[in-house]
């Protein structure tokens, strides 16, 4: 036996998948952290490149992964119990870590619980099958990210039942809520707090009070549920999230322990019943192991320390640097999308310049992401900037140095 007969289809069906422009271009390895010195922020090795590199395109907008204070945590809690957890949450592979963190993220984003999954990516589907019955109706923003779309394929929720507002358009939406099926008893409205291709967020307030005014509608109500992946830890007065930023909380909230916080993993947070229905029907909860509890000391730790005084001045320095660089850009004439997140597309609006800018950029050591067709509609073309709270003005003023050059 072999596999040589499916790796022809697989060729072909890859081929095809390179011809649509659909393929990714191979991993870069990085090699080596370079610690921030000298006003610089950290820099990274890559393999086969001699030179050192920024990194405009992480996720980690606290810049914790790196902190000693998570390093002496996940340390601590391997010493004590090792490294991996031997089991699936209910035979046993729950240790104090996981429960800690479950209490420590459902307090932070004040609900009466939370349950942790391994990423956001598998909390949305958990969250999905957990809360689907056939007559549920789901309602999601056009751009929601690609695990809110997976979990409603996964729930089996037919099309019939599900509605695509379009982009934060609030009129759209009560027209999805209003073609919603008289023998529905649950609806569930899921959105992005931020949207992470363009740095905009949600209008949390008015998608509550919409949904409000149809609660009554249905058996169930209408149930809200914000997936905040990229606002947890990076937006809001104190890092709570696109929730406080609009002063409006959904009923569910998802999010990732992988971007602001610097470490892994996911959770979903609600009342107490709802925990309960993901520890009892999320597959994606039950039948895999749960995060190393070094994963989930460093998970309370980065929480602990977006909590504190040392938190707020990290988120402050993150706002700082944000505004400067699109400040910086708004004084090169370049295009964005306005907003306070540190997510910064700058619109470039055409593939060939944008695979030019990225490599020029990469060749002057920056890393960044180029978003061309199909990933973005043709003449959306992007380049996004992520900003970290390890970058310094040097750091910002270093890029807009070099987009000044290009343009
Ligand atoms: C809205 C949203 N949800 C989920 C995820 C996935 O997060 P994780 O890496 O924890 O699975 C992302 C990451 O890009 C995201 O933007």
């Amino acid at each position: 036996m072999s596999t040589d007969k499916l790796d022809k289809s697989l060729e072909q069906e890859l081929s095809s998948l390179a011809a649509e422009g659909r393929t990714k271009s191979p991993e870069r390895v990085i090699e080596a952290y370079i610690p921030p010195k000298d006003e610089k922020g950290p820099r990274y090795r890559l393999a086969d490149s001699s030179q050192n590199f920024m990194r405009f395109n992480s996720n980690a907008y606290l810049s914790l992964s790196n902190h000693p204070e998570l390093i002496r945590a996940a340390d601590a809690a391997t010493r004590n119990f090792g490294v991996g957890p031997g089991a699936v949450r209910f035979i046993d592979g729950t240790f104090v870590h996981h429960v800690r963190l479950e209490e420590r993220i459902a307090r932070f984003v004040n609900k009466p619980g939370a349950k942790i999954f391994n990423s956001a990516y598998t909390a949305n589907c958990g969250l999905a099958l957990s809360i689907s019955s056939k007559k549920t109706h789901w309602i999601g923003d056009q751009l929601n990210h690609n695990s809110i779309i997976r979990a409603m394929r996964i729930s089996n929720v037919p099309s019939a039942n599900k509605g695509i507002f379009a982009h934060n358009d609030m009129a759209d939406l009560k027209r999805c809520l209003d073609a919603v099926g008289s023998d529905m008893e649950r609806v569930v409205v899921v959105f992005d707090g931020i949207f992470s291709m363009r740095g905009d967020c949600a209008p949390i307030n008015e998608i509550v009070d919409i949904c409000k005014s149809y609660e009554d509608r249905f058996k169930d109500g209408v149930i809200t549920v914000v997936d905040d992946s990229h606002g947890i830890g990076a937006f809001g007065d104190t890092g709570r999230g696109t929730p406080e930023f609009c002063n409006a909380w959904p009923d569910v909230v998802v999010g990732t322990f992988g971007k602001a916080f610097g470490v892994n993993g996911g959770f979903v947070a609600g009342s107490q019943t709802l925990v309960e229905a993901v520890r009892q029907k999320a597959d994606t909860y039950i039948y895999t192991n749960p995060l190393s509890v070094a994963d989930c000391a460093a998970a309370v730790k980065a929480i602990d320390i977006c909590d504190s005084s040392q938190g707020k001045d990290l988120l402050a320095h993150l706002k700082e640097q944000t505004a400067r660089f699109r400040q910086g850009l708004d004084r090169l004439g370049m295009e964005s999308i306005a907003g306070p997140h540190p997510v910064v597309p700058l619109m470039v609006r055409d593939t060939a310049r944008t695979h030019d800018l990225v490599t020029y950029l990469y060749d002057n050591g920056v890393l960044v992401v180029g978003l061309t067709f199909p990933v973005v509609p043709k003449g959306d073309e992007t380049i996004r900037f992520q900003i970290n709270a390890c970058h310094t003005p040097k750091d910002i003023d270093q890029v807009l140095g070099l987009l000044a050059e290009f343009a």
